[in-house]
């Protein structure tokens, strides 16, 4: 299908559209089918697990983590696709790579260094159940840079500051290619001694719960508890409460054995909900759920497929105001494949739109690289808003990821046109009739601070300049050579429903130097007290962010209690 028709989806297609094609998985990455029967001449060779450990540490653990768990958008080695290929398949793809998608070929090493480390690859397999992000505690050296500071509006860790405001306009986007591609994947470390999330002055930032596996996205239900999704291991959490001491008052496991679950909505909207829906990767389902509920009392209805496989498999869910259509956010496989010319590309990049039943489907809107990380309905105004992971390989400062309101049929580039009409170099001369079509998004983003979920803030806890804004998770990407993101940041709405184009550093502080970090916050949501909670699947955590009076108003306050206070009585 063409781009201009991707929009306008007849009903034949409709019916075929969910099932992925077959084809995605019977060739890893279309490895040429006589890759299959080759057989790795080291199989089973300890010796070459250990040759394959150290070039795998050298050459590939920066990207695809320390244990091949994967990192960022980068996909995981340990399980999934790589471990159900064939040995040949995979020899194959390596030496290949898929440079565009930021994968770097790797002719460079020598062919039996290329089966050590599909030997090595072999025993690091797990299951996504048993997989947990890596964390190395202990000593480690410091990574240091000697990179120039960031020319404004650009920024990267050395210079984020909870409270400091930026603004980046078309006018600031360089040219494609102004920096090499960076391949610079964090390693996650323990939490140093002396770190501590930070705020605005006036915040500050408790730990709410901790020793959590993978928690990715937060939401709170009409009732105040908090759902939490542990997508690697399959499962869906619920948190009640906040205690005096800061902690959850109670806890349970409300479902597990979902896959890879992400996103969580609460339908029909409003204070009586009587379904949880939850987006695993590859589908759409449902639990029967009333307020209190803190486990599932029925089993999972299946309400729609979704297209699945390669790369960006989270998908958010969120349910239009008046409860009559669900949004789905499906990123792409790749980083800029084709989707004229790539079958796995089909209904991806893109925000679906279903009955609430999964009936028909049709693209609400096209050319988002990957919403999937977060959607969210502006209460004042009941759009339906997006937070966007832009793409990689063009260097440092392009292209900004973005956080935006969706328009119905609404273009926004990818993979042919970049932030209104700036062509994507790697498409050259492709799709002219759409570079007018491209829409700017909203509020442009630091490149690559890999932007997760977004939620509106109606709390009473912070200043009342703070309500109706949005905070967003930065979880931070490989793609850039001083890491930039691993923070929470505000969009300011000037309770106008609507954004300037700025954001604010928040919170900060889960970067130890250029190659550590110890925390990146996934999720954000508004607790019933106002207070902000953040997950953190670096320290494995959920932070509490509240509004305890800046020093200003504390200041004064102390001076007035200090008058207000009788004399003692001694003299
Ligand atoms: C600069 C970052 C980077 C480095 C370094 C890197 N990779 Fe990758 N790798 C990627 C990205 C991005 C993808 C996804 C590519 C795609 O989907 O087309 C990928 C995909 C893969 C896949 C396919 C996984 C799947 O599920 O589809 C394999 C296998 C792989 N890499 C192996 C390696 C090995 C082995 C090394 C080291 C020799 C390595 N990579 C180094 C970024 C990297």
């Amino acid at each position: 299908m063409n781009a201009r028709n991707r929009s306008y989806l007849s009903l034949a297609a409709l019916c075929v559209i969910p099932t992925v094609s077959p084809a995605q998985d019977a060739h890893f990455h279309n490895a040429p089918a006589s890759t299959i029967d080759q057989k790795n001449p080291l199989a089973g060779q300890q010796a070459a697990v250990l040759a394959g450990r150290k070039l795998y540490a050298a050459d590939c653990s920066a990207c695809h983590g320390a244990t091949g768990q994967g990192s960022g958008n980068i996909p995981a080695l340990s399980y999934g696709p790589t471990q159900s290929a064939a040995d040949g398949e995979v020899f194959w793809f390596i030496t290949t790579g898929s440079v565009g998608n930021g994968m770097p070929g790797w002719g460079s090493l020598s062919e039996q260094q290329r089966w050590q480390i599909v030997v090595y690859l072999r025993s690091l397999k797990t299951s996504a159940k048993e997989n947990k992000p890596g964390s190395a505690p202990g000593k480690f050296a410091p990574v240091k840079t000697n990179a120039p500071l960031p020319e404004p509006p650009y920024t990267d860790f050395r210079v984020e500051q909870p409270g400091k405001l930026r603004k980046i306009s078309v006018q600031d986007l360089p040219a494609p290619y102004g920096t090499d591609s960076a391949n610079n994947g964090p390693r996650l470390v323990a939490r140093p001694d002396d770190a501590w999330p930070k705020g605005p002055d006036g915040f500050s930032v408790q730990l709410y719960a901790a020793g959590l596996d993978n928690p990715r996205l937060i939401r709170t239900a009409p009732n105040g508890d908090f759902f939490l999704a542990e997508s690697s291991s399959g499962k869906i959490k619920v948190f009640r409460g906040i205690t005096a001491a800061g902690k959850p008052a109670e806890s349970s496991v409300f479902v597990e054995g979902l896959n890879r679950p992400y996103g969580i909505a609460f339908y029909p909207p409003g204070d009586n909900p009587q379904w949880i829906y939850i987006g695993n990767t590859d589908a759409v389902v449902r639990f029967p759920y009333k307020n209190g509920d803190l486990k599932a009392t029925g089993a999972a209805q299946h309400i729609a497929e979704l297209p699945h496989g390669g790369g960006h498999w989270t998908r958010d869910v969120q349910f239009s105001a008046d409860g009559k259509k669900m949004f789905v956010a499906v990123g792409s496989a790749s980083n800029v494949d084709d989707p004229d010319t790539t079958p796995q590309e089909k209904n991806r990049a893109d925000i679906l739109q279903f009955n609430p039943d999964g009936s028909e489907m049709r693209v609400y809107a096209y050319g988002i690289r990957n919403a999937g990380g977060g959607l969210a309905i502006n209460p004042r105004t009941n759009e339906l808003w997006c937070s966007v992971n832009e793409r990689d390989g063009l260097g440092d400062n392009l292209v900004p990821d973005y956080i935006t309101r969706v328009q119905d049929g609404g273009f926004y580039g990818w993979p042919w046109w970049y932030i209104g009409g700036h062509q994507d170099p790697r498409h050259n001369g492709k799709h002219p009739e759409l570079k007018d079509k491209a829409i700017v998004p909203d509020v442009l983003l630091q490149p690559h601070l890999a932007s997760l979920e977004m939620a509106f803030y109606e709390g009473s806890q912070f200043p009342a300049e703070y309500r109706g804004d949005i905070f967003a998770s930065e979880h931070g990407s490989w793609n850039r050579s001083v890491r930039a993101g691993y923070e929470v940041i505000r969009v300011p709405m000037h309770q106008t429903g609507r954004a300037s184009g700025e954001y604010e550093d928040f919170i900060t502080g889960f970067v130890v130097d250029n190659g550590h970090v110890w925390g990146r916050p996934v999720g954000v949501t508004v607790a019933p007290d106002g207070s902000l909670l953040v997950t953190d699947d670096g320290s494995n955590s959920i932070w509490r962010v509240s509004y305890t009076g800046s020093k200003a108003e504390k200041s004064a306050s102390e001076r007035k209690h200090a008058s207000n206070t009788p004399k003692s009585a001694s003299n």
